[in-house]
């Protein structure tokens, strides 16, 4: 392998005996080694002698049963037995914690996909955004009491004052919802996402001006590619609607203060964990939605709408519809597992890039008309939201 060090200690086959791992640990000191630097603990033998450190062994599943470790040795110039046995190991909890995030969004995301596809499916033949909000919330609520009275889940332990602390949060959830789906229900998918994709931009200004917090220049200066963008692609958009854009608009708005207030909620008393706060977020929700649904739409144009999708697509549209509310359900389900491991910030950088993939998917499926203009504003947006990553950490 790939280099040397210079030793002012021990050295020979005694050496690894005379100083267990932890103090070699503790002897090879960051900043010389940097190539040995896979686990972000860098190793050095101070010294006389220059040292060669051998290929790493047991590194992946393969060759360990330990697939978080690897081991090398190091060598003194011209020996062929190694003078120190190295072994690295990364944090385990760290890993397995990165790794349960990873398959957290990847799943999120590819639910959202399907959900936005069906969603949009059935808003195209039956355009009652009311309803089909109504419909997904009841279908979360639904899945989540018969998981709790078959014990797949366990019911969770609430008090008046959880359910207090959770109206908040379920006001905005249901207007963010509905609003969205308004949107969708006037423009292209792709479109109502790149509008959302300014998310963080709504976070820093009700964190700025609604909760007094401060931020370095560089968060404010990524706002600008972001705003921009988001107002390139508006501007550019061959369909605009203004409902379907300040139906995005007010999505954005709404979810920021869901985001804020679920996050203290879930960490304010007993935690009763991601899904089942999001279960119990669905049954507020819905009985909010419930009276507006009727009051704004109603069940007689639902049933004039429902035979006439009906008889457009067939039976099939009964499924586009169960689909779009389970699908809705789950990906919530699986966001709010991943917002009770990780800040509101990464939540909502996972969510923008969750809207890469919403947003190509759609165009594909939909075969939505995008001049270069409008797809350089969403680019600009979400490259926006990467800056904004950065100049936040
Ligand atoms: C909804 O209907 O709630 C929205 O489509 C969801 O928007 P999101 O992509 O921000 O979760």
């Amino acid at each position: 392998m790939a280099f040397s060090a210079n030793q002012t200690y021990a050295t020979g086959p005694k050496f690894a005996e005379n100083f267990p791992k932890k103090t070699i640990s503790t002897l090879l000191k960051p900043h010389n080694f940097p190539t040995l630097n896979p686990c972000k603990k860098n190793y050095l033998l101070p010294q006389h002698k220059p040292l060669y450190i051998s290929s790493a062994t047991g590194f992946g599943p393969a060759r360990t049963r330990d697939p978080f470790s690897m081991r090398c040795n190091a060598y003194e110039a011209g020996r062929s037995q190694p003078v120190v046995p190295i072994s690295i190991g990364f944090d385990r909890e760290e890993a397995a914690q990165k790794a349960k995030i990873g398959v957290y969004f990847a799943t999120w995301w590819a639910l959202n996909v399907v959900f936005n596809i069906y969603n949009k499916k059935v808003l195209n033949a039956f355009p009652f955004p009311w309803l089909t909000s109504t419909l997904s919330l009841a279908a979360g609520s639904l899945i989540m009491l018969v998981s709790w009275a078959t014990n797949i889940a366990q019911p969770p332990e609430t008090d008046l004052q959880f359910w207090k602390n959770l109206l908040p949060v379920a006001v905005a959830h249901t207007i963010g919802h509905v609003a969205a789906t308004v949107s969708m229900s006037k423009v292209a998918v792709s479109f109502t996402h790149i509008i959302k994709s300014g998310e963080p931009a709504f976070t820093v200004l009700v964190s700025r001006f609604l909760m007094g917090e401060t931020f370095p220049l560089s968060v404010y200066l990524s706002l600008l590619p972001i705003i921009g963008g988001c107002a390139l692609s508006a501007a550019t958009e061959l369909n605009f609607n203004l409902t379907g854009f300040m139906g995005a608009m007010v999505s954005n708005l709404a979810f920021v203060f869901r985001n804020i207030f679920s996050k203290r909620g879930m960490m304010k008393g007993k935690s009763v964990g991601g899904m089942n706060y999001y279960a119990c977020l669905s049954m507020l929700s819905l009985l909010i939605v419930t009276p507006f649904a009727i009051a704004v739409e109603g069940p007689q144009l639902w049933a004039v709408g429902w035979q006439n999708a009906l008889s457009q697509i067939g039976p099939n549209f009964i499924w586009w519809v169960v689909a779009q509310s389970v699908f809705y359900h789950l990906y919530n389900q699986v966001s709010y597992m991943s917002l009770n491991e990780i800040s509101p910030l990464t939540f909502s950088i996972g969510n923008t890039m969750k809207r890469i993939s919403v947003i190509v998917v759609s165009i594909i499926i939909f075969q939505t008309p995008l001049q270069p203009i409008n797809a350089l504003g969403a680019a600009i947006a979400i490259s926006g939201t990467f800056l904004y990553s950065q100049a936040k950490q």
